[in-house]
């Protein structure tokens, strides 16, 4: 069994609480979707972490702009990738520390295909930046062409938003299927949750649990100490409503 998390976004309580979890299940590896930062205040602690508890991460883009700037990303959004950079370079850290970070983040793939499985961070038409949201489940042109680019399963995060998208024009949420799919014939494009900042109204960190062999999906939900990091955020001058949107879940 594969844990594939995503967008952890700096949330140190969100990814101890949702490891804890991960540990009680009969996982062999954890894959990581991107976006390790960004938004939260402990970028450090938790590249630190998926670097060792990942098989691979790959590139979100969250750390894009943390290399390359912020291009496209509203106010907070860019104020956070600037104090994340600050973070990752400042003089009061271990300069090997920040030498080994900045060569993890230049040597995270955009994507990964095995088998017939491909990872990507946001979409398997633009694997670092499009946003596929429920709605374009309704847009068969675009499910269509982007059923294309899938193997037979991809999974992505970046919209914050689990759900799965069938090649019949549905979106899938966790509600819809009790947490559970198990695969037919047709192709999915599974998005896996957020673990630092979920938007789908649950407060809780998401993350899957994909069964190979029984073709299964899983989505797993777990409570973390969200007034921590909120208080962190509040904090590290970082925007106040990073912060206040984690109690709400969106
Ligand atoms: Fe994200």
């Amino acid at each position: 069994m594969i844990a594939i998390v995503s967008d952890i976004h700096a949330n140190l309580e969100a990814l101890e609480a949702t490891l804890k979890d991960i540990r009680s299940q009969s996982v062999d590896e954890i894959l990581c979707l991107g976006d390790v930062v960004g938004y939260g205040p402990n970028p450090r602690e938790c590249l630190r972490i998926a670097m060792k508890e990942c098989r691979f991460n790959l590139l979100g883009n969250h750390e894009q702009a943390v290399m390359q700037g912020a291009v496209g990303f509203n106010p907070k959004a860019k104020k956070a990738v600037e104090w994340t950079k600050e973070q990752l370079t400042a003089k009061e850290f271990p300069e090997q520390e920040n030498l080994d970070f900045w060569k993890y983040l230049n040597s995270m793939p955009a994507q990964l295909t095995e088998g017939q499985i491909l990872f990507v961070h946001a979409s398997p038409l633009d694997p670092t930046n499009q946003y596929v949201v429920p709605m374009d489940a309704y847009n068969e042109a675009f499910i269509d062409e982007l059923m294309e680019a899938v193997p037979q399963i991809a999974f992505c995060g970046h919209t914050h938003i689990p759900g799965i998208f069938t090649q019949d024009y549905l979106f899938l949420s966790p509600q819809d299927i009790d947490n559970e799919y198990i695969q037919g014939e047709k192709k999915l494009l599974v998005n896996v949750g957020s673990i630092g900042q979920p938007r789908d109204g649950d407060n809780r960190s998401c993350y899957i649990l994909w069964d190979a062999e029984k073709r299964s999906v899983k989505y797993r939900r777990v409570e973390y100490d969200f007034e921590t990091t909120i208080k962190k955020i509040e904090q590290s001058g970082l925007p106040e409503t990073l912060g206040l949107r984690l109690a709400r879940g969106v």
